[in-house]
């Protein structure tokens, strides 16, 4: 990735007063300007391998990065103001990096801080000339759909591609339109396109006829902007979605209930820009602490939010964790006692679907079976095979998985085919015998920041390879 140094260049009439207070930090630490043709792939680990040796307890502290889930959506709230939105404590994942592409590929000047400030991006959508989210940009990451509302809302249009089918389910975005239709939006659907457009919004009273995190989000951005008052009910009350309203209440919005199931939003004729840090990120957190239980360490997790952790913690608990946890950090010591507990994923504040394949890394080490039922996505497994490949006992019948424990895991070659199916391979083979190979990791790229470092940095045998060269080479081709 070739990124060129660039002093700062946002500039708007509107946005001035912003641009002001943005100066202070570049001042303190120096920034660099994204640009859409030097990121396009910003990090070449597309056939990197981890390879782990199994054995080692986790021992130290181990620091936990911003949520990648609540960066997402943060970022694109950028969209609804012409002023600069600065946001800290930024995971430094792929799908971070995605959208930065995204919003850059549509005209947003992007910066982000390095050396001390490398987890600060500042975003300023003065000249958004753009308003599409291509094909090539929501097939990696389905989350660009996150720009959809903001965009109608601002700039009275936006095309964005359908996402399609991922790994774990169809994760179809039809609430996103119905609600966006309720707001008065006009949308067509054609060429694997959704076009949206609206003189202006108007508030309007939307049902969820399901949970849906980031529908929760989009429709809670374009609100903010629409005429009058919008009414949801049904809504995601997850963590992240109240770290959206609260940086959005900062931009100047009124928005009221968010981490409850109805949230009121009174729409405003404009926002302006903003700083927020982002909320830790709750899953990372818990990944690590399944992690030191099952290598029966002595690992603190730091830099997280404990009252994120509520239904995982407490399962944990349940299964002979010991955990003390303290302001910002869990605590976790492993003694190898464990014992088997049913889960079943639900939205927030209930199990998270996002650590039920961690969970069941933790669930063929405990004594006795668990059955693990998955709420929210229809194929969410894809772990368990490569976990049998293990050693482990697992039989998958429909939403549910049955985990007989405990099994000795023993290394073998293993694929990632998701993000959190990566993390539990990651977590299995930290406990195996001998050394397994995991194979596309940028899986866990796209939402683990620098994972090996950090479990490298607290006892864990991890290396992060390149792909090999095959054995012999082509000969080069003569050219007379
Ligand atoms: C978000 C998270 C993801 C997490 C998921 C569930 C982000 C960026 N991603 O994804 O990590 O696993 O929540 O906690 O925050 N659905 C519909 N129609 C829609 C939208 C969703 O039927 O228009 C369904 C989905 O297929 C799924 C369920 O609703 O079965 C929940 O999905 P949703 O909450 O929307 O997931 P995401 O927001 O995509």
């Amino acid at each position: 990735m070739k990124l060129v140094p660039k002093s700062r260049s946002v500039s708007s009439a509107n946005g001035a007063g912003a641009l002001q207070e943005l100066k202070k930090p570049a001042a303190r630490s120096r920034t660099i300007r994204v640009d859409f043709k030097d990121v396009v792939e910003p990090r070449e680990s597309f056939m990197d391998k981890f390879v782990i040796r199994g054995g080692n307890p986790l021992v130290g502290s181990i620091r936990v990065s911003g949520a990648k889930n609540a960066a997402l959506p943060a970022m694109a709230a950028a969209i609804l103001t012409d002023e600069p939105v600065t946001l800290e404590n930024i995971p430094d994942v792929r799908d971070i990096q995605t959208e930065r592409n995204l919003l850059v590929s549509m005209g947003a000047e992007v910066e982000l801080g390095y050396g001390r400030a490398h987890h600060r991006t500042t975003i300023c959508c003065n000249n958004l000339v753009n308003p599409e989210a291509a094909y090539e940009l929501v097939k990696t990451m389905r989350a660009s759909t996150l720009v959809l509302g903001p965009l109608v809302a601002r700039m009275g249009r936006a095309r964005v591609s359908q996402p399609g089918g991922c790994a774990i389910g169809a994760r179809p975005i039809d609430l996103h339109i119905k609600g966006l239709e309720t707001l008065g939006a006009k949308i067509t659907q054609e060429h694997g396109y959704i076009e949206a457009s609206a003189d202006r919004l108007r508030g309007g009273h939307i049902v969820f006829d399901k949970i849906t995190v980031t529908g929760t989000e989009d429709l809670m951005m374009a609100a903010t902007l629409a005429e009058g008052e919008t009414v949801m009910e049904n809504c995601a009350r997850e963590p992240e979605v109240s770290d959206l309203a609260a940086l959005l209440n900062k931009m100047g919005a009124r928005v009221e209930g968010a981490g409850t199931s109805t949230i009121r939003i009174q729409g405003v004729g404009k926002l302006h820009g903003a700083r927020h840090r982002i909320i830790p990120d709750r899953i990372e957190a818990g990944t690590f602490v399944i992690a030191g239980a099952l290598t029966c360490g002595d690992l603190t997790v730091a830099n997280c939010e404990p009252n994120h952790l509520g239904a995982l913690l407490q399962k944990l608990e349940e299964c002979g964790v010991q955990l003390q946890t303290s302001g910002d950090s869990v605590r976790v010591t492993g003694n190898g006692q464990l014992f088997a507990s049913d889960v079943s994923t639900e939205e927030y504040p209930g199990f998270p679907t996002d650590m039920q394949a961690q969970y069941m890394a933790l669930a063929t080490q405990a004594e006795g079976t668990s059955t693990i039922t998955e709420n929210i996505f229809e194929n969410r497994f894809m772990h368990a095979q490569e976990l049998v490949r293990m050693g482990a006992s697992i039989r998958v019948e429909g939403s549910r998985a049955v985990v007989r424990g405990k099994t000795s895991l023993s290394s073998a070659a293993v694929q990632c085919s998701d993000l959190r199916a990566s993390a539990s391979l990651v977590i299995a083979a930290l406990m195996a015998d001998g050394e397994t190979i995991l194979d596309r990791v940028y899986h866990i790229d796209r939402g683990y920041e620098r994972i090996e470092e950090k479990l490298r940095s607290v006892g864990a045998q991890i290396k992060r390879i390149g792909e090999m060269l095959p054995k012999r080479a082509a000969a080069p081709v003569s050219v007379a």
